[in-house]
């Protein structure tokens, strides 16, 4: 026997196994072990005893389903949502919630250990919010047909397949009502529905955004071409029905593709935007742009990312994955100057917009790559003080952080919606001399598995 050969796992398909969970997976699984395999068991919480179904086994680790909590965790609560179990959005809601901000903060110490191979960094307790329900502005929502009607709601973990939703418990209470409102009026039009399957039909999603602080609405309605039957009419019943709604736009999506979201939009009533503020500042939003979804919580997310540039008001700043310039705005009434960076060429436009919307004159964005236009900027000799970044899930690519040790600013301000991809790339600087101080947890996405992260990097000998 060969030593690559490898040992006959402990468990089966099928077959039924007691475990004890320990810890939660990336996605918001139980982990257990049993006879040295990892177990995920979606729906476990930290404490429990359960009873679990196996139903598929790798060479280092098995799923399994829950099919009894013989000894329930102390944490464990019952979920308010009546399809917490079969809907992917909150994996957490049977957790908690001070057990959840407990268990995120964990997950960011194990990957700034684990993947980061980082030690010595102060990670803060999480920041949670006092009413964490309701709290979405953003919703995403796939539109299906099934048994002669419309559904929309979410996808099973894992699946395509809808779980059709009446009421989400996260999202802000006029999204549910277009939701209901775009299900009932596409059925009475007949708006033929899309089939993943075939790549037929017509609509796809329906995406609804709510200005939290100034109730303004949208409503973004997918399509797989530009054919759409009775939108006008649907987009008018709509903003007759849903006051808060100021727009209503029509998205063109005729990819075969998971991403939501085509390159072209057209207004099918109303605006072509919506606007929200945060702090004291005012922002325009498009419907392609990115806005952070917890407005609650940005407020806490960027007064630390605020403290942690520790700006004196003579600092040159690079915002990079600007977004509609949120972050950059703050930043520039504490700094001399801020260069914001940002590839959707809509986000750029709408981040001049928010400049002048606030009268600030201090910054100036840059459509394009970050992995492009910051080794470009270093080259050409720009230097800045502090480095703010807050990039996509993946994290950045390896020229963004060479380009910023080129620039050696004594600070870099890392945001992340990802605690692997921090932890690496945090891992990454400090192989060019910049050590991560500390990092604050803060929970944008609660009952969800996700964390958000703001962690304070210094160069060394600053
Ligand atoms: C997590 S969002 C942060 C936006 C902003 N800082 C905020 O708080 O609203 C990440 C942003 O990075 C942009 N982005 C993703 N990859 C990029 C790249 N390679 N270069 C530039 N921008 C990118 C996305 O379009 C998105 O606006």
């Amino acid at each position: 026997m060969s030593m690559q050969e490898t040992v006959k796992p402990p468990v089966r398909p099928g077959q039924e196994i007691e475990v004890t969970v320990h810890g939660l997976g990336s996605s918001g699984e139980g982990v257990a072990r049993y006879e040295g395999l990892t177990i995920f068991v979606p729906g476990g919480a930290p404490g429990d005893r359960l009873l679990a179904r196996v139903q598929e086994v790798k060479r280092n680790y098995a799923r399994a389903a829950l099919v009894q909590v013989l000894e329930p965790s102390p944490d464990r609560v019952t979920p308010v949502c009546p399809v917490a179990g079969e809907c992917g959005g909150c994996p957490l809601q049977h957790i908690a919630y001070e057990a959840q901000l407990r268990l995120k903060r964990q997950q960011v110490v194990d990957a700034l250990e684990r993947l980061g191979k980082l030690s010595g960094v102060t990670v803060h307790p999480t920041l949670g919010m006092a009413e964490p329900w309701e709290y979405r502005n953003k919703a995403q929502f796939p539109v299906g047909w099934r048994a002669g009607r419309v559904i929309a709601g979410f996808f099973a973990p894992g699946t395509h397949r809808i779980v059709d939703i009446e009421r989400c418990a996260i999202q802000h209470p006029v999204a549910n009502r277009i939701l209901a409102a775009v299900k009932e009026l596409a059925g009475r039009y007949g708006v033929p529905i899309y089939d993943e399957g075939t790549h037929t039909g017509v609509l796809r999603h329906v995406l609804a955004r709510v200005g939290r602080r100034t109730g303004e609405a949208m409503a973004v309605l997918v399509t797989n071409g530009p054919e759409f039957p009775h939108g006008r009419t649907i987009a008018r019943e709509l903003m007759a029905r849903i006051p808060e709604l100021v727009s209503v736009v029509q998205n063109i999506n005729p990819v075969r593709t998971n991403v939501v979201l085509g390159r072209e939009s057209r207004v099918l009533a109303g605006r072509d935007s919506i606007t929200d503020s945060i702090g004291d500042l005012e922002f325009s939003i498009s419907p392609v742009s990115f806005f952070q979804v917890n407005p609650a919580q940005t407020e806490v997310l960027y007064g630390k990312a605020l403290e942690y540039a520790g700006l004196t008001g003579s600092e040159t700043v690079i915002d990079l994955y600007c977004g509609i310039g949120t972050i950059s705005l703050f930043l520039a009434r504490q700094c001399r100057e801020v260069i914001g960076i940002e590839w959707v060429e809509e986000a750029v436009e709408d981040a001049w917009e928010n400049a002048a919307r606030n009268g600030i004159r201090n910054v100036r964005f840059i459509a394009g790559d970050a992995a492009v236009e910051m080794p470009r900027l270093a080259a050409e000799g720009v230097r800045a003080d502090v480095v703010v970044l807050d990039p996509p899930r993946k994290g950045c690519e390896e020229p963004v952080l060479q380009a910023i040790a080129q620039m050696a600013p004594r600070r870099v301000v890392y945001v992340s919606c990802n605690a692997a991809s921090l932890a690496r790339d945090l891992g990454r600087l400090a192989g060019m001399g910049y050590r991560t101080v500390e990092v604050q947890p803060v929970d944008m996405f609660p009952h969800t598995a996700h964390v958000e992260c703001v962690a304070r990097v210094e160069r060394e000998g600053t």
